[in-house]
């Protein structure tokens, strides 16, 4: 399928589930405060990866966390759960930065998906989504 629409009307702040699109994981988040908060208290100079990796944006746009987010939906995180690296799949909720953290070769990545260190190049890819309504998530 092309496309795919995701119920969230059950995950919880702090919660995450995680789909498939495309073969792909897509791993679904609600954030917690804290989370936003570690998110948007990084300087953009001190991310390895500046660029957003949002689908839904500019190609050139900057990896803020309000540039990873949903638009007027900040809490909510979804990223195709696929390590830029060499594509082993992060674990959630883990890492030296709250995040993400793949475990093949070490990268570890912050409450918006941003690589903060390891091998890894690039934050952890945002697909082409949109809310439906505040329950319902289209993906692709
Ligand atoms: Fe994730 Fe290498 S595949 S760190």
């Amino acid at each position: 399928l092309a496309s795919i629409e995701v119920d969230v009307s059950a995950v919880e702040v702090g919660q995450s589930i995680k789909v498939k699109w495309r073969g792909k994981p897509v791993f679904i988040r609600n954030r917690t405060e804290k989370e936003l908060e570690e998110a948007n208290a990084v300087p953009l100079d001190e991310l390895p990866d500046a660029n957003a990796r949002n689908a839904n944006l500019p190609g050139d746009a900057q990896a803020t966390d309000e540039n990873r987010a949903a638009t007027g939906k900040e809490p909510w995180l979804v990223m195709i759960g696929v390590c830029t690296h060499l594509g082993c799949i992060p674990l959630m909720n883990a890492g030296d930065y709250d995040g993400y953290f793949c475990p093949c070769h070490g990268s570890h990545y912050d409450t918006a998906g941003r690589i903060r260190k390891g091998p890894a190049p690039e934050n952890l890819h945002i697909p082409p989504y949109e809310f439906l309504s505040d329950t319902n998530i289209k993906i692709g």
